[in-house]
């Protein structure tokens, strides 16, 4: 008895602890203290779209055994996996092409107009245009590692 009210009121503590946290952290990481931010704003760049895009966002499904078309999009797979490497779905097109973007399988999924199957991520939510602007960048600048 004594024990399970002793259990009660740790548990009610740290309860309130958490509630007072604030809710910081989060994808993005703009609510960090100025300097220490360890995910500066995106930019056209393949590791700033590794740690923005592929990582948070896309290896929830894009990775491992199992991972969609076999694409893996986690940090150690996504650069020799996509860059130069045929789509599964279409393979006639690259997933991505370096220096055209409009013709990488990986920019057709993101904004909605590939052949065959959903716009990515699956399921939504979609990426806004200015994160697909950067990738389409990114492409079209050469891909570069
Ligand atoms: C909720 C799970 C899920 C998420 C998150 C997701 N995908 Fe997919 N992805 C799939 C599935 C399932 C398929 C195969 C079916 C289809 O294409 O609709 C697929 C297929 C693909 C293909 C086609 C691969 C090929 O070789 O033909 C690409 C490219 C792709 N995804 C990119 C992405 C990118 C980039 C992201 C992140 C922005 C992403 N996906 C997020 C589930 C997901």
């Amino acid at each position: 008895m004594k024990t399970s009210a002793i259990r009660l009121g740790a548990t009610g503590a740290l309860l309130v602890g958490m509630a007072g946290c604030g809710g910081g952290g989060g994808y993005g990481g703009s609510s960090g203290s100025p300097g220490t931010d360890p995910n500066p704003p995106m930019t056209a760049t393949f590791a700033s779209i590794q740690s923005h895009v592929f990582t948070p966002i896309c290896s929830a499904c894009h990775a491992g055994a199992a991972a969609p078309q076999g694409l893996k999009l986690d940090v150690a797979n996504s650069y020799m996996m996509l860059v130069n490497v045929a789509s599964a779905e279409v393979p006639s097109i690259k997933r991505v092409a370096p220096g055209d973007a409009a013709n990488s399988y990986i920019v057709q999924k993101l904004e909605g107009h590939a052949a065959v199957g959903a716009r990515m991520p699956f399921g939504g939510p979609y990426l806004d245009a200015t994160t697909i602007g950067l990738i389409r960048q990114w492409i079209d600048n050469g891909a570069a590692q």
